[in-house]
């Protein structure tokens, strides 16, 4: 399969070998190098060379020192991450169209993402300056996620959008689906929007409470899982339904009761669906990412888990 995601950003961060009166040469050699790609991110921006100046003379020595370090040790795993979260989703994203390209670059800081003409298709820029002086390059597979799927959209430059704002404008995408009769409906819709516009969201289903102290797998997005029956206590998900407590695993390897389903999963979240008090089913989700799960997920499933539980009937559900 193709790369889909390329990193050039070690190029950019040879600007440090020069002194800082030279960044603006350094500049131009970059883009020479780069041709048509930087020239193209010049214009898309309308930048001229005294804003180019000006966006140099912003970026300190210490800043890009320590940038620098931080991509010395992280770049492998980002540009891993982002790989992943793009090609996991290879239809939403149609990747077979082959018509855009990722590139974790170094750019000036003004935006996180631009989309530029290549010389073969289009080149999705990411800027790691801007991601670093906006403190968001820990979530650089996002803004990969978020620029592609903008890039889809036909938006072609923007900024990352942290995680609570990301989740609090799918509540509002959400909010009109719990109208919905059908519950089996909704919890497919679920899966789905999940699965699609949350990045770390690799798997997403339901599992609901089936018979005496058993669940049954329910709609869900993402590879076929072999836990289709579950006793209550067993796994991460027994364990959620027994006790009606959230389980927010960071690192699966570590748990000693917990079912694999799949050898790419590293953490996990559980929230179980409560109707006067009793656990009728859980929303369960993987991800591939370590840790990938906070209070800010948990917020955020949990208001889905309340608002499918006023819809669920435990006697026509199952
Ligand atoms: N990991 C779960 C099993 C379900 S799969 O993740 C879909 C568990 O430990 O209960």
């Amino acid at each position: 399969m193709r790369k889909v995601v390329q990193n050039i950003a070690g190029d950019f961060l040879k600007i440090l070998d020069h002194d800082r009166k030279d960044w603006f040469s350094f500049w131009q050699s970059y883009k020479r190098k780069h041709s048509p790609i930087v020239e193209n991110y010049e214009k898309r921006l309308g930048l001229t060379p005294s804003s180019i100046e000006k966006a140099l003379h912003q970026m300190t020595r210490p800043m890009l020192d320590k940038l620098a370090s931080y991509w010395k040790a992280h770049s492998r795993d980002q540009k891993l991450w982002s790989s992943h979260v793009i090609s996991h989703r290879h239809g939403l994203f149609n990747l077979s169209k082959e018509d855009f390209t990722v590139l974790i670059s170094g750019l000036l800081g003004i935006r996180d993402w631009v989309v530029v003409q290549g010389n073969k298709e289009n080149v999705i820029l990411i800027d790691i300056v801007s991601l670093w002086k906006r403190q968001r390059i820990d979530s650089l597979s996002s803004a990969v996620f978020q620029a592609v799927a903008g890039f889809r959209r036909g938006i072609t430059m923007g900024d990352m959008i942290g995680k609570q704002n990301v989740l609090d404008t799918l509540k509002e995408k959400l909010e009109p689906l719990f109208e919905q009769e059908n519950t089996e409906e909704i919890m497919k819709k679920v899966c789905q929007t999940l699965f699609e516009e949350v990045p770390h969201y690799d798997w997403v289903g339901f599992y609901l409470v089936s018979g005496e102290n058993e669940l049954t797998l329910g709609p869900y997005t993402g590879d076929p899982t072999e836990h289709v029956k579950i006793p209550f206590e067993k796994g991460i998900c027994g364990q959620a339904a027994s006790t009606g407590t959230t389980f927010l695993v960071e690192d699966v390897s570590k748990e000693s009761n917990y079912l694999s389903c799949n050898p790419k999963v590293k953490s996990e979240i559980v929230v179980p669906i409560k109707k006067d008090g009793e656990v009728i089913g859980e929303l369960d989700i993987d991800s591939h990412t370590l840790s990938a799960f906070d209070e800010i997920d948990k917020e955020f499933l949990r208001w889905i888990c309340s608002k499918l539980s006023e819809r669920i009937d435990r006697r026509t559900c199952f």
